[in-house]
């Protein structure tokens, strides 16, 4: 397991330390031209978590190669691109493709523009032809069935899954009543998004063999053994950061607790147990086989029944 950063939710060059805790830095999303983002007020906290309306504010993709990852260098960093059709994503991918960066995260579910891409197979198929980088595909909880959605970003080629964006949510103002972001709605994360990212990683770990970054409202040891036991293989820290930049050593040592407690050594032992019927025989290493259908993976060497 490797503990990550949510695009968006770190500024690598004002927070270096916090990067040094991680094992790679995902960037904010970059689109291909600058953006200045919408107007604030962006940001507001609400029961739960926090809404934001950021709307993709980034420097573009020519200032991000030449400015910004130069001073990245000797980090593990992780490219969030976004666009508005497919040609922007196959040309971000193509840019990146020779640039020093160890993947590439497709931004398929910003709440917080107009513009979507409808398709994400499309997108990751124009993605795919551009690239030889390890490409991950973040989605959305909020479509009808996320685990067909990310069946299709499988068969267009992607290499991993990164579950999930926020989802859209409103707040309005005590006095006035009137929207307080002044785009209207934000994307939610925070604790109230943690059930929702659970049973779209319990759900996509079931519908593919793509390894899953998991992540939405995860902010202790506990809440990353409850996302790898769903199906996660990486975890990533987004809204907790804001507020305990520390995080990620804490949840390290806390998630060490949790997986003594279980008798499990590795947080990798803990990958996809929420998908297998029968604990008991888990022994220390957690190394057992059990038979089933040996196409799914999982990091325990238990099998699970497609
Ligand atoms: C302020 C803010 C900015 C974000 N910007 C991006 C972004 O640029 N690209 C992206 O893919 N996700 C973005 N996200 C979503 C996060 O990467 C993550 O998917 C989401 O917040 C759920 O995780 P969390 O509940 O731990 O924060 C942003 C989230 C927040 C709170």
């Amino acid at each position: 397991m490797r503990l990550l950063n949510a695009s968006g939710c770190l500024d690598a060059l004002t927070a270096p330390e916090v990067v040094r805790s991680l094992d790679a830095f995902v960037t904010k999303t970059i689109t291909p031209l600058p953006r200045e983002g919408n107007v604030p007020v962006r940001i507001a906290e609400v029961e739960g978590g926090m809404l934001n309306a950021i709307g993709l504010a980034n420097p573009g993709i020519d200032r991000f190669c030449k400015e910004m990852l130069p001073r990245l260098a000797g980090i593990e960093v992780w490219a969030s691109v976004g666009g508005f059709s497919t040609s922007d994503y196959a040309e971000l991918c193509a840019r990146l493709d020779d640039e020093d960066v160890a993947a590439i995260e497709l931004n398929l579910s910003c709440p917080n523009v107009d513009e979507v891409t409808e398709n994400v197979g499309e997108t990751v198929a124009a993605a795919r032809g551009a690239t030889s980088k390890p490409l991950y595909a973040k989605l959305s909880p909020a479509v009808p069935d996320v685990a067909e959605t990310a069946r299709a970003a499988e068969a267009a080629g992607a290499d991993g899954l990164s579950l999930v964006n926020t989802i859209r949510g409103l707040a309005l103002d005590e006095r006035t009543l009137r929207p307080v972001l002044a785009r209207g709605a934000g994307g939610l994360s925070g604790p109230a998004l943690r059930p929702i990212a659970l049973a779209a990683v319990h759900a996509c770990r079931g519908a593919t063999n793509l390894p899953i970054v998991g992540m939405g409202g995860a902010s202790t040891g506990r809440h990353v053994l409850e996302l790898l036991a769903a199906g996660a293989d990486d975890v990533a820290l987004g809204t907790v950061l804001f507020s305990d930049p520390g995080a990620p050593g804490r949840i390290r040592a806390e998630l060490e607790v949790e997986l003594a407690a279980l008798g499990l050594v590795d947080p990798d032992n803990a990958i996809g147990l929420a998908h297998v019927d029968d604990l008991s025989s888990l022994d220390s290493k957690s190394r057992v086989d059990t038979p089933g259908d040996p196409g799914k993976r999982l990091h325990t060497g238990l099998n699970v029944p497609g």
